[in-house]
């Protein structure tokens, strides 16, 4: 079966793409920071990976070595790559003012630098295999977020990162479009992972993010609830997929009404 590739795949969101994607019979390779597979202890996830469908490999986004390694050991299975998720990602909370030029560098880092080096890997690795998809199946999907289109007082940096990861995915499709890999982004609003519920410290803040907030231009989530990961990972999964075979340089927002 083939191969898809996600990055920061032992968050919230990607480990839910993980599992909906090995529900899809494709074999998942997992990416992250940790030398060893956290989402290996998830019960939905310990099964494939004891049975091998779900591998792990320790990369970081920032490293063009480290995704030098990753290209590599994918050169190494010698097996058809369907897919890259990019999904590693961290959030930085502040105002443009008060962001120091490091945070502005670490935030981008990650979420800007990073869809760069590993999509365009990938994409050199998927050029060489072309004589494995005549049916021109093969899709790339970067997470970003409604940041990337609506600014936040809060969300400078981190806005702007995802802005940069949406339109250099975006210019990926483009140039390889011709090479029928097609290459989408979802954008998530406020969903329930790590990365929202951390800062919580174990209370539940989710009304705050659901009423909105005016006064640093928070439009709230009509639909009234935060997102759990399976609702992104829904629309991930069908990006990828063969069904989505027209379907190139989109984006495809997930998050409950807030932005439009
Ligand atoms: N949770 C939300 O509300 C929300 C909303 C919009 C967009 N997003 C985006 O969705 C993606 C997934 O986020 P999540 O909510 O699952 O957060 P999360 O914090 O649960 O997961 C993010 C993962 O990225 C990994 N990561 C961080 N830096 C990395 C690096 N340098 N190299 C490799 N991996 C790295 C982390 O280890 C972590 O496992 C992110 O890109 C995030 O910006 C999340």
């Amino acid at each position: 079966m083939s191969l898809i590739v996600v990055t920061g795949a032992g968050g919230g969101i990607g480990a839910a793409v993980c599992a909906r994607l090995l529900e899809d019979g494709y074999s998942v390779l997992a990416t992250d920071l940790a030398p060893e597979p956290a989402l290996a202890k998830a019960p939905s996830l310990a099964t494939a990976y004891a049975e091998g469908r779900l591998s792990y490999l320790p990369v970081d986004v920032t490293s063009e070595q480290s995704v030098a390694a990753l290209e590599e050991y994918l050169r190494q299975l010698g097996r058809p790559l369907q897919g890259l998720v990019n999904c590693a990602g961290i959030v930085h909370t502040a105002p443009l003012l008060e962001t120091s030029y490091a945070d502005w560098k670490r935030v981008n880092a990650v979420n800007a630098d990073g869809v760069f080096l590993v999509t365009r890997e990938v994409a050199w690795l998927m050029l060489e295999q072309a004589d494995t998809d005549p049916t021109n199946s093969r899709g790339i999907v970067t997470v970003s977020s409604n940041a990337a289109t609506t600014p936040r007082t809060e969300f400078g940096a981190y806005g702007a990162s995802k802005a940069a990861a949406l339109q250099v995915s975006r210019s990926f499709g483009l140039q390889l479009a011709a090479h029928g890999i097609r290459v989408n982004t979802v954008c998530p609003g406020t969903t329930r992972t790590p990365m929202v519920t951390d800062p919580w410290d174990g209370q539940d803040l989710s009304a705050q993010p659901i009423a909105g907030n005016p006064a640093s231009y928070r439009l709230g989530i009509p639909l009234g609830r935060i997102a759990d990961p399976q609702d992104i990972a829904e629309p991930i999964a069908f990006l990828t997929s063969p069904a989505a075979r027209h379907i190139t340089l989109q984006n495809l927002t997930v998050d409950g009404g807030a932005t439009f």
